[in-house]
């Protein structure tokens, strides 16, 4: 009986990690999420009824309940080098120079690989079981990130097929974060006040070292494998293969691998992907080039940090060169302090740029950026701009060190640097500043949509004193408008006229507006359709949000703590006493969707799965896991799988996000 419990257990394990590989590896799903999910559930009641036969590498136990200390060191059992770089065709045709001699004659071939743009790690597995990860750190000596590491679902908690047998494979590649889930990542992170990411490679990279995986768990960080670290037993003799048995371990690697007979065929590889990199749905910023052959390597050796049979080809990123103004200090919503470089406009990627987020102090440290100094920009990831580089030897005599500042610039206030050390907060909770920033989030289009408050009204209201908080924006007169500069009585008029329409929005709106760090807009719909009142939400005990299952543990205790503040409560009782009277539309939405079936595959930017099957039951749809002719359209995001490919088949209708919220009314 017993025993009959243990294979069971261990067949649902075997069959999880077999969808995974067809998932991650294969990308051909087998089975829909939903099955999945099933046998997933399955395995979890099992283990938990037979807690004794819990093992480490089950695909149940890749989120540690609770967050560690800080992070101990791996020494790596060989060097974690890096790769020299080449910008051109002849730079690479001197490398093949370089490689026709060191081999003295010899035939030899290349493997051409994509230089995915995250953070390098190993993955140390003994008889097949991921025992520990560690990133590349000096290069000889890297953090243990092992806890992180395991959440991440492309990588295989135990390897498959015949590799148990091996005592110790050491696998290298890189984590990264697809763009789209940087972007939603960021947006998230403007909707709750707090400072971005300035691109996917540092998300990936401050995803891995957050001390709570649960955190970690829900950043979608992604793996290839690229590279082989210590084997007890050679894999293969050349690495192309070693790439093929990556694969047949059940780990991925990108299916965009070429080989490469002589340096024309790279050379052509290489710039048709500089093209091509654009339509990948995660950053690359060059190509990697590698001697096939093992042996070979082996003969061509290394230089001290680089090894001499691989090189890489960067692509030129869109810069632009302009001279800093000025460093100013914005305050946000939450009291964040982030620097803010202002430089003299310049045309970047398409677009006119004359500011870039600094992001926190450190990084002003880093660069060392002064007024008055020249200045290289760059759009991380084709988005956001960022300053990349000073131009030290061009800097103007007499320029002084940025100075961190130890009061709230706006207000005046004391400020303090969070637990991780990298950004200031100011700590005023009557900052004017901080207060503007609030009131323009309240305000905004996705919020309480007031039409005709805009940042420069507001910053009247509030340095005239006529606004300390939300509710005083509904205790305002066209008399008090019209005082303020540039007000004449048809502005005051549609002022007053907005507000007062903004008095009855619905619930979510309403929970949006308050600033709740971590609630958006898409939370706030959960949080409003689950409690559909006011003061049901005000009161909900914790357990009742921990059970919400679109709702992380982190953002549930935000709300929780948000409630049981009294000013908190105060500002919202002001609010109903001012005649605000948020509404719950139960069937709010619409039917725009009524009686149709849809099945949604990839990654969508402004919903999670769960969140994306609510919303479309909301409009009347249904969800299908799997596309027949039955189903009426497929929502296609990134990363789509078969199901599209099913969808051409059949001939069946293909949508995207935009299109989505067009239907739905959202845009
Ligand atoms: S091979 C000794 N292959 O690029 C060679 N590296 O600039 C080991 N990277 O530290 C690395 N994609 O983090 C290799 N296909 C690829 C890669 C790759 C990205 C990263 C890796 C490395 C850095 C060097």
């Amino acid at each position: 009986m017993a025993e009959d419990i243990k294979k069971q257990i261990e067949k649902l394990r075997q069959e999880l990690r077999t969808h995974d590989y067809l998932y991650y590896v294969l990308n051909q799903p087998e089975i829909p999420d939903q099955q999945y999910d099933r046998l997933f559930a399955q395995l979890r009641q099992l283990e938990q009824a037979h807690p004794q036969y819990i093992t480490p590498d089950s695909p149940t136990q890749r989120v540690s309940e609770r967050p560690i200390e800080g992070f101990g060191t791996i020494r790596h059992a060989i060097p974690m080098l890096s790769i020299d770089n080449t910008y051109n065709a002849d730079d690479l045709r001197k490398f093949d120079e370089r490689i026709a001699k060191g081999l003295e004659g010899a035939d030899y071939d290349y493997v051409v690989e994509l230089k995915i743009d995250g953070l390098a790690i190993s993955l140390r597995y003994e008889k097949g079981i991921l025992v520990n990860a560690a990133t590349r750190g000096d290069g000889e000596t890297g953090d243990d990130v092992t806890a992180n590491v395991r959440t991440i679902k492309a990588i295989p908690l135990k390897l498959l097929s015949d590799s148990q047998i091996q005592e110790t494979i050491e696998v290298r590649g890189e984590v990264y974060m697809p763009t789209k889930s940087f972007i939603a990542l960021n947006r998230q992170k403007t909707e709750s006040g707090e400072p971005l990411f300035a691109n996917p490679r540092n998300a990936a990279a401050g995803s891995l070292k957050l001390l709570d995986s649960r955190i970690t768990a829900q950043r979608n960080l992604s793996f290839f494998a690229y590279a082989l670290g210590e084997v007890s037993q050679p894999l293969a003799d050349e690495h192309w293969q070693v790439l093929h048995r990556f694969k047949k371990f059940g780990l991925p690697v990108h299916p965009n691998i070429k080989k490469a007979a002589d340096i024309d065929e790279v050379i052509e590889i290489c710039s048709s992907w500089e093209k091509e990199r654009h339509h990948l749905d995660f950053q690359i910023d060059g190509m990697v080039i590698k001697v096939n052959s093992l042996d070979q390597q082996e003969i061509l050796g290394a230089t001290g940090r680089s090894p001499r049979w691989c090189i890489s080809f960067k692509f030129p990123a869109e810069q632009a060169e302009t001279i800093i103004e000025s460093i100013e200090v914005q305050v946000g919503k939450s009291g964040i302090l982030t620097p803010v470089a202002k430089f003299k406009p310049v045309l970047l990627a398409g677009t006119t740029v004359k500011s870039a987020s600094l992001h926190n102090f450190d990084q002003v440290d880093r660069l060392d950026v002064r007024q008055g100094d020249t200045v290289i920009i760059e759009k991380a990831g084709e988005i956001i701009p960022q300053v990349v580089e000073v131009k030290k030897e061009l800097r103007p005599v007499g320029t002084k060190p940025f100075k961190v500042p130890e009061k709230c610039p706006n207000c005046e206030g004391p400020v303090k640097k969070n637990e991780n050390g990298a950004y200031l907060r100011c700590l005023n909770p009557n900052c004017l500043g901080q207060l503007k920033e609030k009131l323009r989030y309240f305000a905004g289009r996705d919020q309480m949509d007031i039409e005709n408050l805009g940042p420069a009204l507001i910053e009247q209201l509030v340095d005239t004193g006529l606004v300390k908080n939300f509710a005083d924006i509904y205790k305002l007169q066209k008399e008090d408008i019209l005082e303020l500069e540039r007000m004449a009585e048809k502005s005051a008029t549609n002022v007053i006229n907005a507000i007062d329409q903004s008095k009855n929005r619905p619930l979510w709106r309403f929970i949006a507006a308050l600033g709740i760090r971590n609630i958006g807009t898409q939370t706030a719909e959960i949080l409003a359709d689950e409690f559909a009142s006011l003061p049901k939400l005000m009161d909900a005990p914790i357990d009742c949000l921990q059970k919400i299952e679109q709702i992380g543990p982190v953002v549930a205790q935000n709300i929780y703590d948000y409630f049981r503040n009294e000013a908190n409560r105060k500002v919202i009782d002001g609010l109903l006493t001012a005649g605000v009277k948020p509404v719950h539309q139960k069937e709010k939405k619409s039917d725009a969707l009524a009686g149709k079936t849809i099945v949604v595959t990839g990654m969508l930017e402004n919903f999670s799965r769960p969140q994306i099957e609510q919303t479309i039951k909301q409009f009347g749809g249904k969800t299908a896991s799997s596309v027949s002719k039955n189903t009426d359209f497929v929502l296609a995001g990134a990363e789509p799988g078969s199901k599209l490919d099913k969808a051409t088949q059949l001939g069946v209708k293909v949508i995207d996000e935009k299109e989505f919220l067009k239907m739905i009314g959202k845009i």
